[in-house]
């Protein structure tokens, strides 16, 4: 009799995808959602083929060497910065991730972000909530504006690019953007982008999404250098990952008012966040919700669930990454 290969599910996910994995494999599950010690973990893959990961188990040499059965690795991200994939090719796993399926749900949080940070909508909630709203004032609470001013995306894969439909159509906004490579004209002219090195990028905008993946060449991309060639006016949105940003730094320039306000979704060392940027009242902070709507979450779950079922049944990945 043919055995069902077997699949571990590092965390808890919706119960009908549970069932779907069922189907097809034996599966360890943790529904419970327990926070597992890596040695649990490297323990729990014992005998299994496959693992469904989330972006916070790290899947390296050391790992696949203690897991010798292990032939696919699901991520339920687009990131995979928790994957080191020369390691996992040179083990013969295959590594894949959940693209396309959170663009505009990510995209929508990181306007949701700009548009609080530059009208101060956090900070204005605050001082409602403490009963400071007495009387009108000329002055008070105002930002800057989004409608009509320029911004600059740096990161212009499909997250970067849903974020530029929304400016430029949505926005009347002049686009500026920064990547590792240029978009084809076609695609520029589409989108009415115009493309920048960096520091001319930072000097010229009202507004900076970043939407960068982490890498180690990534690593304070932005830091109090850069902060320093921006607008005080200026506003600053990062929804790609933690470690692109000097924290440290980037609350310095918020207290020193380099740049005038900032929305982040990612942090260095989260969940960790450093304490300095708690202190500032002109960032708008959210626990890296971007791709956090039900039916998002859902796609992204089903997507790393058919990669599973696609590779272990047929040999071949949906979105491999190697
Ligand atoms: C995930 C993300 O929620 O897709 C990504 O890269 O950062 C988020 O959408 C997170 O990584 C959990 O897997």
């Amino acid at each position: 009799m043919h055995n069902k290969p077997a699949v571990l599910v590092s965390r808890a996910i919706f119960p009908e995808y549970l069932e779907l994995l069922r189907q097809h494999f034996e599966v360890v599950s943790n529904q419970a959602d327990e926070a597992w010690t890596r040695a649990q973990f490297i323990e729990r893959l014992q005998g299994k083929q496959g693992v469904f990961t989330t972006g916070s188990e790290r899947i390296d040499a050391d790992l696949l060497a203690q897991c010798p059965d292990l032939q696919i690795c699901a991520n339920m991200a687009v990131g995979y910065d928790n994957f080191d994939v020369p390691a996992m090719s040179a083990a013969g796993v295959v590594a894949t991730n959940a693209p396309g399926v959170l663009t505009e749900t990510t995209a929508d949080l990181g306007f949701a972000l700009l548009m609080a940070a530059a009208r101060r909508v956090s900070e204005a909630e605050a001082y409602l909530r403490a009963g400071h709203w007495q009387r009108w004032s000329y002055a008070m609470l105002s930002g800057h504006d989004v409608y009509g001013s320029t911004i600059g995306i740096v990161g212009m894969g499909r997250i970067g690019q849903a974020i530029a439909r929304r400016a430029v159509r949505g926005f009347d906004m002049r686009l500026v953007y920064h990547n590792r490579s240029r978009l084809d004209a076609a695609t520029e002219a589409s989108l009415q982008a115009t493309y920048l090195g960096l520091d001319e990028l930072l000097a010229s905008v009202d507004h900076l999404v970043l939407v960068v993946p982490y890498s180690p060449a990534a690593h304070h991309l932005i830091g109090a250098q850069q902060l320093a060639i921006m607008k005080p006016s200026a506003t600053l949105v990062n929804i790609g990952r933690g470690g692109v940003v000097d924290d440290a730094a980037l609350a310095q320039a918020l207290q020193a008012g380099t740049i005038a306000a900032a929305g982040l979704d990612v942090f260095e060392g989260e969940p960790r966040l450093n304490p300095a940027l708690l202190a500032c009242k002109n960032v708008v902070l959210t626990p890296h919700i971007g791709s956090a709507s039900e039916p998002t979450r859902k796609a992204m779950v089903k997507l790393a669930c058919d990669n599973l079922i696609s590779y272990l049944t047929t040999g071949r990945a949906l979105t491999p990454l190697n």
